[in-house]
């Protein structure tokens, strides 16, 4: 419920507006406008909040300062001497992940007859997949083509999208939707059965597929039931914090620690495959987050320290629509498809000033704008924000959409007194998505023999932004392809003799290199006991 008197000050001027925004079809911007605009606005362009890595295969490239930290961080297992000569666990394939990525990669490992297991720090399904809102795309309509998909998403990511990566991502799309379907995933249908389809930011044509607001959420029921039933062995609440290779400088298995106990286990594996999702809990430059409670970037830490070349991670995904009122939710996602199903971004005064389907790097950056030099943005207790018109969906669709298309963001604002169906909803942008990660081949590989990504630890699908629903995709598309990777790659492996050399090996680089920050990393779990900076100072104008 709004008390404050200048929120409700300006929800009456949003109000009078509201007809005539319902009417305007705001133009989209010109690629020199947005270049501009994000080169002044967007947080990845912000150079003090970046630092040089000195050392790992990235040495000189520029990563989030918060990330740097841990890149260059000192091992949990620095000085102990650990007995590798008899493992706990020894199985073909080791996922270390429990999300969308991860269980498809097994489902698809098992078909292959590979001996598998999941690892995770939390429970099975504790992922970004299941707080996944919007959709997932797939040009699978007569409209549309996978090439369609593939000048979307290449242009949204700016011409920096790995092709191969890109084309495997959209042409295996379809046949992801319907592996989907026929595991039990309930997707949106019309009457007569079709498949209902709605536009996200940066789309040429209508390919969200959802499960009304919670896609994701459908999505991991379905594969998290799949890889229990199939009777998959899933460690929860055990994480990966380091991983081994043989002397030959193959990827061998994993050091693991129970969450709970502390205890340290070794688990050797044939062959391994990181999909530890992104890192929206390390805060970057202060902003909340839409991410799960373990999304700490562990993967690329893990890969990096023992090799694995980064891509881009340099560029964050800030969602243009993080909640913003009130403080209890403060960050979550208020998913797009708000927007794809008609809600309008207006400012303080209830003006329109943005198409609401630019890409979400240009709309988080108008966000900033309008809440920073234009001075245009509402206060709120930890900043400032915009109005989303989600009033606006009903009056154009008609009483009952909102119910209908987005029940879960109505009930998320209902349970503080909010009716968006009436009142308007106030947003900011929320960190949510690592456009980078860990460089692979299209079989999954990273720069180190049987190591695999999948999910949002890898780097170079999207290219340097994602576009809505690509992501629930990616996850389908790379942990599928993972899992048969590694169902085919198993068989063949030998391991040599099991070696932490590598962790030795970067300690010293650490010190050669003068770094004293003893941070200890994969952070694992983050760390609230200190007091979060907003994004944007109340006192800022
Ligand atoms: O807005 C959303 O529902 C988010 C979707 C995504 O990140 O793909």
């Amino acid at each position: 419920m709004y008390q404050d008197k200048e929120m409700l000050a300006s929800i009456k001027k949003v109000e009078a507006k509201r007809a005539e925004n319902i009417k305007l079809d705001p133009r989209r911007m010109t690629a020199e406008e947005k270049e501009k605009l994000l080169a002044t606005y967007h947080p990845d362009y912000k150079e003090d909040q970046f630092k040089q890595l000195v050392i790992g295969p990235n040495k000189g490239e520029k990563v989030p300062t918060e990330l740097n930290q841990l890149l260059q961080g000192k091992s949990r297992i620095a000085g102990l001497d650990l007995d590798l000569t008899a493992p706990k666990y020894d199985v073909d394939v080791l996922i270390i992940g429990g999300g969308g990525a991860g269980c498809s990669c097994a489902i698809e490992a098992t078909n292959a007859g590979a001996n598998t297991m999941i690892v995770t720090k939390l429970r099975i399904g504790d992922a970004n997949t299941m707080m996944a809102e919007g959709g997932i795309q797939a040009a699978d309509k007569p409209n549309d083509s996978p090439a369609q998909h593939f000048l979307d998403a290449y242009g949204g990511g700016h011409f920096a999208a790995q092709k191969d990566l890109l084309y495997k991502l959209v042409m295996e799309a379809p046949e992801a939707i319907q592996w989907l379907s026929e595991l039990g995933v309930e997707f949106d249908k019309a009457p007569d059965g079709t498949m209902i389809t709605t536009h996200g930011g940066g789309t040429s044509r209508k390919r969200m597929h959802a499960a009304k607001d919670y896609s994701g959420a459908e999505i991991m029921r379905t594969l998290r039931d799949e890889v229990l039933s199939r009777g998959i062995p899933v460690l929860d609440f055990t994480a990966a914090i380091e991983l081994i290779k043989d002397d030959e400088g193959k990827c061998a298995g994993a050091v693991l620690m129970n969450m709970e106990s502390g205890e340290i286990y070794i688990a050797r594996a044939k062959c391994v495959v990181i999909a530890t999702g992104g890192a929206g809990r390390l805060h970057y430059q202060g902003f909340p987050t839409s991410n799960h409670y373990g999304a700490t970037a562990d993967g690329l830490i893990l890969a990096y320290r023992a090799g694995a070349r980064l891509l881009y991670p340099d560029t964050i995904q800030y969602h243009p629509t993080g909640v913003a009122f009130p403080a209890q939710i403060y960050g979550a996602l208020v998913t797009e498809k708000v927007r794809s199903v008609g809600a309008m971004l207006v400012n303080k005064d209830g003006e329109v000033f943005m198409n609401p389907l630019e890409t979400r790097d240009v709309s988080a950056a108008s966000i900033i704008r309008e809440c920073t030099d234009r001075g245009k943005g509402v206060k709120t207790p930890q900043g400032y924000a915009v109005w989303l018109d989600t009033p606006m969906i009903e009056e154009k669709f008609g009483a009952g959409t909102i119910e209908k298309r987005i029940p879960a963001m109505l009930r998320m604002f209902m349970r503080f007194g909010i009716d968006m169906r009436k009142e308007p909803i106030l947003v900011y942008p929320t960190q949510h998505y690592q456009n980078g990660g860990i460089k692979i081949t299209a079989d999954g590989m990273s720069d180190i023999e049987n190591l695999y990504v999948a999910g949002e630890a890898v780097g170079g699908i999207h290219g340097r932004n994602r576009l809505m629903g690509n992501s629930l995709l990616d996850i389908i598309v790379f942990g599928r392809n993972a899992g048969r990777s590694v169902g085919a790659k198993f068989k063949s492996v030998k391991l040599g003799k099991l070696t932490l050399d590598h962790v030795a090996a970067y300690e010293k680089e650490r010190a050669a290199a003068g770094i004293t920050d003893d941070t200890l990393s994969p952070k694992l779990l983050p760390d609230y006991t200190r007091v979060e900076k907003p994004a944007i100072d109340p006192d800022l104008r």
